[in-house]
This record gives structure tokens, sequence and C-alpha cells, in this order.
């Protein structure tokens, strides 16, 4: 039984997709109750950042039909690697909108969600990735 945990950031497809991400969420945290993932998925300027920790066969089968899913793209892996304990054990997939002020407020990770400009820079601090993630593990439940 080996626990993991995955972060990837990709684009949507379309920013008239930007309704179907309650559908996105919905299906989520339906799948992801099945599987025994769990996970927080923030999301501005058109850009994810998805965390998910699960079992590796499970985690690898999500992030499978994740990779598949047309309505976005450019998926960019940041970590995937063994963790001791969940850090969003409360989440079967959270949901946050960050918002432009939050962002200005918190340059640091401002790339995450404008990283087609910003692709190295991104890929050379996956650790602010979960940092950030981190921030609503706890504060906005
Ligand atoms: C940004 C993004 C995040 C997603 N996160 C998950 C997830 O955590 N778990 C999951 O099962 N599906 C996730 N999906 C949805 C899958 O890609 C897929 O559409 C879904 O699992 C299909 O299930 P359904 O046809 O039963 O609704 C995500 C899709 C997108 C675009």
């Amino acid at each position: 039984m080996a626990l993991i945990q995955l972060i990837y950031v990709s684009s949507l497809s379309d920013i008239k997709l930007e309704h179907e991400i309650g559908k996105v969420l919905e299906s989520s945290i339906r799948h992801n109750k099945e599987n025994a993932i769990t996970g927080m998925l923030l999301y501005a300027n058109g850009n994810f950042l998805q965390v998910l920790e699960g079992e590796a066969e499970a985690v690898g089968e999500t992030f499978t039909r994740i990779c598949a899913d047309p309505r976005h793209y450019d998926i960019i892996r940041l970590i995937s690697e063994p963790i001791a304990d969940r850090h969003f054990s409360q989440w079967s997939m959270g949901y946050q909108h960050l918002s432009e002020n939050y962002l200005r407020e918190f340059p640091n990770y401002a790339p995450f969600f404008k990283f087609h400009a910003n692709d190295e820079a991104i890929r050379a601090k996956p650790g602010i990735a979960l940092e950030l993630l981190r921030q609503f593990s706890i504060d906005n439940r």
C-alpha cells in the first residue's frame, strides 16, 4: 500500500468552457470517493493546478483519465512522489477559484496561472505548488 501525491498544471481548452468546471468537480468527487482519492483543484485565468493523493495505482488510473479529458490541455506533471500521510484527507476534491486580488497579493504563486509564459519557472519550483495548494487544505473548509 503505497500512498503517492501527484501535482500537475493544465489549461482550460477554451475559456467558454468555464461553466463546465462545476461538472468536472461533480464527477471528480464521485469518482474520487470510489477510488479513495483526495486532493484540491485550483483555477484562475484559464489555468488549473491540481493535487491528487491516494494509492499509486488509483492515482495513476485517475491521472490517465484526467489527461484524456479534452476540456483541458498542456498538462505538465510537476510532482509525483511517495508521501507518508495525506495532506488533503478531508477533501474528495476541494475547489477554489483564485481571484486576481489573491494572485496580486501572492506574486510567488501567479506563474502557475499564466504558465505558458512561465513554463521553466514553474517546473523549477514545484514545491511552491504544494505550498499554494496547502493554503487551502485547512483554511477554507
Ligand atoms: C481539470 C480537471 C480535473 C479533473 N479532476 C478529476 C479528478 O480528480 N478525478 C476524476 O475522477 N476525474 C477528474 N476529472 C474528470 C475526468 O477527466 C473525467 O472527465 C471524468 O472522470 C469522467 O467521469 P464521468 O464521465 O463519470 O463523469 C478532471 C477533469 C479536469 C478537466
